[in-house]
């Protein structure tokens, strides 16, 4: 089987595609063939070299994917053959899911639901998982719309979609305008168009008791004089790379709070009914199409050194994924 590579730290150049044995599943476990994998901000950090968890080389990038079961293991019904599944996140922890087949224990898969194309299956929950934790922790916030920065990305599509269904009213910030009508269809009472950096924001009146922020950098300052007394801005991205910048002041006279975000520790640190609470919720939600993941564009494994600059593409509207296993080639 193919899979990607690399075996330095680097941009997208760094990528390869080498063979490998087709792995065989073992007790317990299925060989489940991806038909589909997303690409994350997270892998381009792991592929640089910059993400907090730095893997052995070589490494295969790649933290979730969807496809069909193939071959099982030991102690597995054949019944499960041809079964369409979801990773769910760390089950191909070690392996990586740019790659045409992954091993993973039976008991961890997902069932897809039928509403869900392989593409929009193979590249859930980096976006919808982040939202779901993002709305549900309780950040110790008063009451009130919560603002949400680079409101078009798959995140904040994702933020869009659960707080209409959470009952949760959230304002989105953009610096593009023909994406704020789109965003008023997905779950945002009010779409605001402004660098968050911008001097436009000094005119906003209103206060937010909580921002979710996805872009960091100078636009912090403003993002913090949007808060209320008291309130919170949780950074879970940094879009912008640049070092964010505030005023002591703000923070210390109205009391706000400055909180940071990762999926990764959230999923450490949330019980084991927990977390399956969100899975299943959100697999409910997809089943059903209240929620609608969007899927930019996909490539095949060949052409993952330009799936990768797409992913950083100004305007898109989406999320990009890989193809491991061509089109048309099902159980
Ligand atoms: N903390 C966590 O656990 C966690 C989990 C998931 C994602 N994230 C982070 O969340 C961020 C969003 O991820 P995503 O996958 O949703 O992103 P995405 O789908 O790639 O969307 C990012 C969008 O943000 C806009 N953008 C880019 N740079 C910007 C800037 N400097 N100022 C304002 N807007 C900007 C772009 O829109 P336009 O070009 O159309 O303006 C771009 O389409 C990333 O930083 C990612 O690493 C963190």
């Amino acid at each position: 089987m193919q899979l990607v590579r690399f075996t330095r730290f680097g941009g997208p150049e760094v990528l390869e595609l080498a063979g490998a044995p087709l792995p065989i599943p073992g007790p317990g476990q299925v060989r489940v063939r991806l038909t589909a994998a997303a690409v994350n901000h997270a892998d381009l950090a792991l592929i640089a070299g910059s993400y907090p968890l730095r893997p052995r080389l070589p490494a295969t990038p790649g933290l979730e994917g969807a496809g069909w079961v193939e071959a099982v293991g030991p102690g597995v019904t054949e019944a499960h053959l041809g079964e369409r599944v979801i990773l769910p996140l760390g089950a191909a922890a070690g392996q990586g899911t740019w790659r045409e087949a992954v091993v993973v224990p039976a008991d961890l898969l997902l069932p897809t639901p039928p509403a869900l194309t392989d593409e929009q299956a193979g590249g859930l929950w980096v976006s919808y998982l982040t939202a779901w934790a993002l709305l549900t922790t309780d950040w110790g916030e008063a009451p009130g719309p919560a603002l949400a920065t680079a409101a078009g990305s798959s995140v904040g599509l994702a933020l869009g979609q659960l707080a209409r269904l959470l009952g949760r009213e959230l304002v989105g910030l953009v610096r593009r305008p023909e994406l704020a009508p789109w965003l008023l269809t997905q779950g945002y009472q009010r779409v605001m168009v402004a660098e968050a950096a911008s001097a436009d924001l000094r005119e906003e009146r209103e206060r937010y008791p909580l921002v979710l922020d996805a872009v960091g950098g100078p636009g912090v300052a403003a993002l913090l004089r949007m808060l209320a007394p008291g309130g919170v801005l949780v950074l879970y991205g940094t879009l912008d790379p640049a070092a964010a910048g505030f005023a002591g002041p703000e923070l210390l006279f109205g009391e706000k709070r400055l909180a940071g975000f990762w999926l990764n520790r959230w999923l450490g640190r949330v019980s084991a009914e927990e977390r399956e609470a969100a899975y299943v919720t959100l697999l409910g939600w997809f089943a059903s199409s209240d929620l609608q993941p969007r899927v930019e564009q996909a490539f095949p494994l060949a052409e993952v050194r330009t799936a990768c600059q797409a992913l950083l593409r100004p305007g898109r509207r989406g999320k990009i994924l890989l193809r491991p296993t061509p089109a048309g080639q099902g159980p």
